[in-house]
C-alpha cells in the first residue's frame, strides 16, 4: 500500500526554492550538474529547468542497495563521469540522503579530481538515519525514517514514474 507524503505541487515548491537558492550562490557563472542516477533523474530535469545559469549536466551511477533495503556501505561506481570535472563548479544531485555513505564516498572521490567547488542539492532528507556525517548544502524536503517511491525513486525499480512521493506501508514491503 502507497500512503501520499508530498504531491506534486509540495514538489515543484521544494524544487524551485532549491532552484532559487543555487541561482543566488552562483551568481552568472556556468555550473556543472552531476545527476546520481537512477532515482535523482526527475528531479535534475526540473531542478535545472528552474536554473538559468549556464549549464551542463552529466550522469553517474553508483550501487549501494541492489534490490535490499538498506545500505551496506559498500558503493561501487558502474557508471562514471564522462566530464572532467577540474575547475569547474559542480553540484551533485541527489534524490535522498539516508545513512549519508553514499554521498561520503562520491565527495572523497569527486574532490580528487580539483572541481572549483564542489556542493551537494538533495531532494529529501533522512536526517535521523545518518551513519556518517553528511549534510547536504541544498536541501529539499525533510522525512523520517520509511521507505518512499516516486517522482523517480523506486522500489524494486517500480514506482519511479508516480509523480508525487508516496511511503511504502511496513506490510507491503
Ligand atoms: P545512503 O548511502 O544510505 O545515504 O543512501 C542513499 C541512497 O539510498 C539514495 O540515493 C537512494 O537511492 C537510496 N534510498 C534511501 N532511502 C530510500 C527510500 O526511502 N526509497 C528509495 N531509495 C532510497
Ligand atoms: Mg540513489
Amino acid at each position: 500500500m502507497l500512503k501520499p507524503l508530498f504531491t506534486k505541487e509540495e514538489i515543484d515548491c521544494a524544487v524551485k526554492r532549491l532552484a532559487d537558492s543555487i541561482e543566488k550562490d552562483f551568481d552568472d557563472e556556468e555550473i556543472l550538474f552531476v545527476c546520481l542516477l537512477k532515482g535523482s533523474f526527475m528531479f535534475l530535469s526540473d531542478l535545472i529547468r528552474s536554473i538559468k545559469n549556464p549549464s551542463r549536466v552529466d550522469f553517474m551511477r553508483v550501487s549501494s542497495y541492489g534490490s535490499a533495503m538498506k545500505s551496506k556501505g559498500e558503493i561501487t561506481i558502474t557508471k562514471d563521469l564522462e566530464e572532467d570535472i577540474e575547475g569547474k563548479n559542480v553540484i551533485i544531485v541527489e534524490d535522498i540522503i539516508d545513512s549519508g555513505l553514499t554521498l561520503k564516498v562520491i565527495k572523497e572521490m569527486l574532490i580528487k579530481r580539483r572541481p572549483k567547488t564542489l556542493k551537494i542539492c538533495a531532494l529529501l532528507d533522512k536526517k535521523a538515519c545518518r551513519v556518517v556525517e553528511m549534510e547536504g548544502d541544498y536541501v529539499g524536503l525533510a522525512i523520517d525514517d520509511g521507505f518512499v517511491v516516486g517522482y523517480g525513486i523506486d522500489y524494486a525499480e517500480y514506482y519511479r514514474n508516480l509523480p508525487n512521493i508516496c511511503i511504502v506501508e511496513e506490510d507491503s514491503l
